[in-house]
């Protein structure tokens, strides 16, 4: 396959999904899959449908409602798992069955199956996916440790059996950019039949490298990359898809390869996917991030009031990024909102812009101006409670002062039903959460308690986010408020919503020792 054209596999949805905390309702992953067809992505990996029956809906409302994507859906190397992501995918226009199993030696050792039993496997199960769907990828999981002869030995027996993707994962963020190039070249080099098929590049970042070793992996041949928006993934994360969509379009001189992806939609997107995640982007991510594009120092202001072109290398229209626009404020209307939304990136439906001005209108109230990060994180807010269905704060009172204890005053509905208690703690945070925990009592530990002002001032509104766990089972919550305590309460209740929801999933993990593969 020689084509300059490098098909965008996103898998936000499935690996990205898959991070402790990162955990999306079904809703949230429609819309997701929505914008990331809407902007062009070839396939979107939209989960893993034996994992859950809320894994197999999502899969399964994704694909009936797909237009241009080709909707994939990811299973383990057995005939249940497969026939499981069938029955998901098959509703797309263009589906794709991708089935995976660990090849290097640790990996191995998993099901315990020896090199030829394994072979045997990939065989029978890649056959039995084709004779499902046609078109199938099968990927080698940790091919960057796996022993180069069992490798080639693996990719030619999935090739022969009629996958038509062959994706190389380095699982573990190990490999570096000159290795992940020469990896894929001699793969397509060696292979009987590579030529026929496409590679495909699925990097973790461990060590930083995943974006270097997906461009690498292109160099060598490969002409399928996987990633997620803004990296999300678990650890540090998978290949970030608009820093390699950026990279191959702003360094085309010496990468001359191509995406159909409209990096205008990349902004919108990335906002999105924090804010339904609960993972907020670093400010200063590559491309994405809050000061990706801001020139602060006197010396950068300067160079680029000369000429854009001293400090910046792209154009912040070319993500999706306006210019930076005059703040609102509590004599701004509906209209102007409604504007600044659509410069940001949200198509509102008229409710929502409605629900929306409800809360700018309270906040500019108290915030003499409204900022566009004020206006992010209020969307963030909303989105988030869409999702507190069984808990909500009603009412907070915190008296502190220098001497401890201090002491909050809560009403909360469980349930829709009003609770209302008095808690101590030692800071008005701990009295808040005791409280919580007074009306609904958990176990869950906090792991983080995070704090960010999302505009200067005194008056700048406060992000709270806060993660839970409770049992291996982890959730992240956020709000943003002027008032700290009441920012942190919100976030606490957003988080313990998400793990109510996530007591009723069952995760099926990677055990592949409790599955016989031919069982159906
Ligand atoms: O990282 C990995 O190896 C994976 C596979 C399931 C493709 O995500
Ligand atoms: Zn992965």
């Amino acid at each position: 396959m020689t084509s300059d054209r490098v098909v965008i596999f996103d898998t936000t949805l499935r690996d990205g999904e898959q991070s402790p905390g990162a955990t999306m309702t079904h809703f949230e992953k429609l819309e997701i899959a929505e914008m990331l067809d809407e902007m062009g992505v070839d396939i979107i990996e939209a989960g893993f449908p034996i994992a859950s029956e809320g894994d197999f809906k999502a899969v399964r409302e994704i694909a009936q409602r797909s237009k241009n994507s080709r909707i994939c859906g990811l299973s383990r190397a057995n005939f249940k798992d497969i026939d499981r992501c069938w029955d998901a995918v098959k509703h797309a226009a263009k589906p794709r069955i991708h089935t995976f199993i660990g090849t290097s030696e640790l990996h191995r050792a998993i099901p315990n199956l020896t090199m030829d039993e394994m072979a045997e496997r990939i065989h029978d199960t890649v056959t039995h996916a084709r004779n499902l769907c046609d078109n199938v990828q099968w990927s080698p999981m940790d091919a960057t440790r796996t022993e180069w002869d069992y490798l080639c030995r693996v990719v030619e027996i999935a090739i022969k059996a009629g996958a038509s993707t062959i994706n190389i994962p380095d699982t573990v963020g190990y490999t570096a950019p000159r290795e992940s190039a020469d990896l894929i070249r001699r793969l397509i080099e060696t292979v009987p039949g590579a030529d026929e098929v496409v590679f495909a590049t699925h990097c973790h970042n461990d060590l930083g490298m995943a974006t270097a070793n997906s461009l690498a992996a292109v160099e060598g041949g490969a002409r399928q990359i996987e990633c997620t928006i803004n990296g999300l993934g678990e650890r540090a994360g998978n290949t970030a898809l608009e820093e390699v969509v950026m990279a191959m379009k702003t360094r085309n001189d010496i990468m001359p390869f191509y995406t159909e992806i409209d990096t205008t939609k990349i902004m919108a997107i990335s906002r999105r996917v924090s804010t339904v995640s609960g993972f907020l982007v670093q400010p200063n991510k590559a491309i994405v991030g809050k000061n990706a594009f801001a020139h602060e120092s006197g010396i950068h202001q300067d160079g680029m009031l000369k000429n854009r072109e001293n400090f910046e290398i792209m154009r912040p229209e070319d993500v999706g990024l306006t210019g930076t626009s005059l703040p609102l404020g509590k004599h701004s209307g509906r209209a102007a909102l409604r504007d600044k939304m659509e410069k940001l990136g949200y198509d509102l439906g008229d409710n929502e812009l409605k629900d929306l001005f409800v809360r700018f209108k309270d906040l500019a109230d108290r915030k003499k101006e409204v900022f566009d990060e004020d206006l992010i994180a209020l969307m963030r807010d909303e989105a988030a409670d869409d999702q507190n269905e069984h808990l909500k704060v009603k009412f907070l009172r915190v008296i502190c002062g220098t001497e401890a204890p201090q002491s909050a005053d809560l009403t909360m509905l469980v349930d829709g039903k009003e609770q209302q208690v008095t808690a101590q703690g030692d800071g008005p945070v701990d009295a808040t959460f005791n409280a919580v925990k007074s009306i609904f009592p958990h176990n869950a530990r906090l792991e983080l308690y995070q704090v960010h002002a999302v505009t200067q001032g005194t008056d700048a509104q406060a992000t709270v986010s806060v993660r839970m766990n409770e049992d291996g089972k982890i959730a992240t919550g956020q709000s943003a408020d002027t008032d700290t305590v009441v920012a942190s309460a919100k976030a606490y209740v957003n988080a313990l919503n998400r793990l109510i929801v996530r007591r009723g999933q069952d995760d099926v993990g990677y055990d592949e020792k409790s599955v016989s593969y031919k069982d159906a």
